[in-house]
């Protein structure tokens, strides 16, 4: 069979591993053949490609980023966007298309899917918000450089008697900020799915400070959102930018800074912000992605000789397995209430607190 590959929305480590593995496979066991799409959808609307042999896949396990480039190119939004798209996908000759990435290429991968293109789905964001699956490949990487960022903030907050406020990644679920805010030992966390009570957590750290301990750490997923009286449930996230991409997202990014500065209004502890953003996206997988990179590239390949086209490989449990595309882009992925009730288990109880679940807290 021709095989077509692409990587979509933002990168994370991880991709060239599936690359590696979806060729390898396909080469070794099915004699298939290989065409990558460049820059995501882009290389599927403007016929931007390049060879993928084993001489091309060579290397790049360890590799952070894409060798084919990525985009967030939404067909759907160019003019004859997914005509062109099935145009570039029959001039090739290609018998199947592998798409790599989040929701928003699975749900243009529905579209064509929709449009008779045999197509699968392999699940990618360090954000890990993808429903469908357990596990999205690049969340391990992401979580493991910010605790790395978050170990090396407490000895400097340690030190000069500081609130250190760390902003990570996380649009709409908060699985970076509580993963590493529990693996760092971070005081306050703050995520997305539960917006904060700004006074609570003023409280908590003033609280520490009376028991001896002169410095605070907070995690804060950028999507985080500061609760309103008017409605405490949808507060509203901070953004850098209005102006949205192709897929009608906002720039977020600046919750930290907004956090020190009303923490230290309030308790009056000098408080400072350190923003992860794409530090947390680059670089080499774990081992933990790599496998789990290799698993989906594999699953992904014999989805495609089985005809299980219209789906994306997905981990359920430790097993691969496959899922309607539908079901990977119908909803966010929220945190698990399990996850957020170890983080409850490990905080101390300060007075104001409106609803234990708004704010999830913990102690190092
Ligand atoms: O979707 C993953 C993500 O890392 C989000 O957490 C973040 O909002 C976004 O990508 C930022 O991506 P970029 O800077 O590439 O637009």
């Amino acid at each position: 069979m021709k095989v077509g590959i692409l990587t979509g929305g933002g990168d994370c480590p991880g991709l060239n591993a599936v690359i590696r593995a979806v060729v390898r496979k396909g080469i070794f066991h099915y004699n298939d053949e290989f065409l990558g799409f460049l820059e995501g959808w882009r290389g599927v609307v403007e016929d931007k490609t390049q060879a993928l042999d084993l001489q091309a896949v060579a290397g790049i396990l360890p590799r952070g980023g894409t060798i084919l480039r990525t985009s967030r190119t939404n067909p759907a939004k160019r003019e004859d966007g997914l005509n062109r798209c099935l145009e570039t996908l029959q001039r090739h000759g290609i018998d199947a298309l592998v798409a790599i990435g989040g929701d928003d290429t699975m749900s243009v991968a529905l579209k064509l899917y929709d449009l008779k293109v045999p197509v699968i789905g392999v699940p990618k964001t360090i954000d890990n918000d993808l429903s469908g699956t357990d596990f999205c490949f690049g969340f391990d990487t992401a979580v493991s450089a910010a605790t790395d960022a978050i170990d090396r903030v407490h000895t400097t907050a340690e030190a000069h008697n500081r609130v250190m406020v760390v902003e990570v990644m996380g649009r709409d679920s908060g699985w970076i900020a509580l993963y590493s805010g529990i693996a760092g030992g971070a005081d306050v966390i703050l995520i997305p799915e539960r917006p904060f009570d700004i006074d609570e957590v003023a409280d908590t750290i003033r609280k520490r400070h009376a028991r001896g301990r002169y410095f605070s750490i907070v995690v804060a997923a950028e999507g985080a959102k500061f609760s309103s009286e008017v409605d405490t449930q949808h507060g509203s996230a901070i953004v850098q930018d209005l102006g949205k991409d192709e897929f009608g997202h906002v720039r977020l990014g600046g919750i930290g800074a907004v956090l020190a500065r009303e923490i230290e209004r309030r308790t009056g502890f000098e408080s400072r912000a350190v923003v992860l953003g794409h530090i947390q996206r680059g670089g080499s997988p774990t081992a933990f992605d790599r496998v789990l990179a290799t698993r989906y590239g594999i699953g992904a390949i014999d989805m495609v000789h089985r005809g299980e086209f219209g789906c994306m490989v997905a981990l359920r449990g430790n097993n691969i397995v496959s899922v309607p595309l539908a079901e990977a882009i119908n909803r966010t992925r929220l945190v698990d209430q399990d996850l957020v009730n170890v983080a409850l288990a490990l905080r101390e109880k300060v007075g104001r607190q409106a609803k234990p679940a708004e704010t999830v807290e913990s102690a190092r």
